[in-house]
């Protein structure tokens, strides 16, 4: 019925789960089957991903009573307001706690979605049918559910992890190529946070990645979810090394809030952010400008933007970071690199020569 199925388990003790991952596997109605325990499934979708593909999801679960809930796309709409409208519309068709909600989507369902599942009616099961490759690679692994607030990016939200996670790289297909460089934004943080090999695989098979050739983007997505399953398994909630994942994250969430969520894709934000990461940690003498040079130029490579905003000043970007949740006690984490494919969480770190990178960065 399907190609060749790869699966990974996020070992979480009783809350373990498998990500499958595979070409048609919205096909195969075995795999999502044990993980529906109730008699009724809540999709969430959005009005662009919906018309590609809920009607192959409902051909899965066509013997249990279904619900459709589609969400208008994009960033902007990942807020309270969506999550009250989900929650209004689930109460209306009277779901319970055996329902199981299916996240059908990108990242921003994903993260609505996942966020209603843990909150109606105090958490109910959900599973993550991810569609674009961001969500294949990164957020649909691991159990970071939420939304924005205004003064924040994912400022609202909660753990609560999958049933288990559904990768069709089949839908690849009708991505656009914005989308898919911001996806490969998170496949080289992989590579930058411990996988240097990664990193030399990536630059050589960049084109085949872009030509979305389905072994190289197969390998590509099964490499970044065994990275991101044993970091969550030994750390699912944040207390020490998961943090690691949001190498570029503090100054790209930075980028996304100030610039108004939606105008930078997620992915673009993280890769400028991994180079101001890369900045920075030049500025201690851990890695070198030929290493700088060369972080630069796989995600050019990537079709990836590697500078920051104009629009925001060193000014601007200080306050941003203080409201991140890298933000601890009021002190600020980030995630730099100690050597090139050796990240680590500091919170010593420079305060001038951060200054100097904002700075420089947004001139
Ligand atoms: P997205 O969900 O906005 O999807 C990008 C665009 O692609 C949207 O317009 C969407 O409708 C469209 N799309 C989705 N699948 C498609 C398909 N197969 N064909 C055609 N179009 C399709 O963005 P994203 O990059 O997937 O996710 C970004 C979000 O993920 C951000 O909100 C970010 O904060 C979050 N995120 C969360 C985690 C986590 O651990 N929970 C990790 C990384 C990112
Ligand atoms: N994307 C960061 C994390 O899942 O921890």
């Amino acid at each position: 019925m399907t190609n060749s199925i790869k699966t990974l388990h996020v070992n979480l003790g009783l809350r373990s789960y498998p990500i499958h991952i595979g070409t048609g596997l919205l096909k195969d109605s075995e795999l999502i089957a044990p993980h529906i325990h109730g008699n009724s499934t809540v999709t969430i979708s959005n009005t662009t991903v919906a018309p590609l593909y809920i009607e192959k999801l409902h051909q899965l679960t066509e013997q249990v009573s279904n619900i459709d809930i589609i969400l208008p796309d994009g960033e902007e709409y990942k807020n309270l307001t969506t999550l009250e409208k989900i929650y209004t519309e689930m109460l209306e068709a009277r779901c319970d706690r055996k329902t199981t909600l299916l996240a059908l989507g990108g990242g921003v369902v994903g993260d609505v979605s996942g966020f209603a599942a843990a909150s109606y009616q105090r958490g109910i099961n959900f599973v993550q049918i991810p569609t674009t490759l961001l969500a294949m690679v990164d957020s649909s692994v691991g159990g970071k559910t939420g939304v924005n607030h205004p003064l924040g990016k994912n400022m609202i939200g909660a753990f609560h992890q999958p049933q288990c996670v559904i990768i069709d790289t089949e839908t690849l297909n009708t991505l656009d190529d914005r989308q898919l460089s911001a996806g490969i934004a998170e496949i080289i943080k992989y590579g930058y946070i411990n996988d240097l090999e990664f990193i030399d695989w990536l630059d050589k098979n960049m084109e085949k990645l872009l030509a979305r050739d389905p072994e190289a983007l197969s390998y590509a997505i099964y490499r970044s979810c065994e990275h991101k399953a044993k970091i969550v398994a030994a750390d699912e909630k944040e207390a020490g090394q998961r943090a690691l994942l949001n190498l570029g994250h503090t100054f790209g969430h930075a980028i996304e809030t100030g610039m108004g969520y939606g105008k930078w894709l997620h992915g673009e934000a993280i890769s400028a952010g991994m180079v101001m990461a890369a900045e920075l940690s030049r500025e201690h003498g851990w890695i070198n400008d030929g290493d700088v040079k060369d972080i630069r130029a796989l995600l050019k490579k990537a079709n990836l933007p590697v500078d920051p905003p104009r629009e925001i000043n060193a000014e601007q970007f200080s306050k941003l970071m203080s409201i991140d949740k890298k933000v601890q006690d009021g002190v600020l984490h980030l995630v730099l690199m100690k050597s090139l494919g050796e990240s680590v969480i500091s919170s010593d770190f420079d305060k001038k020569a951060l200054q100097k990178v904002l700075a420089r960065q947004a001139s």
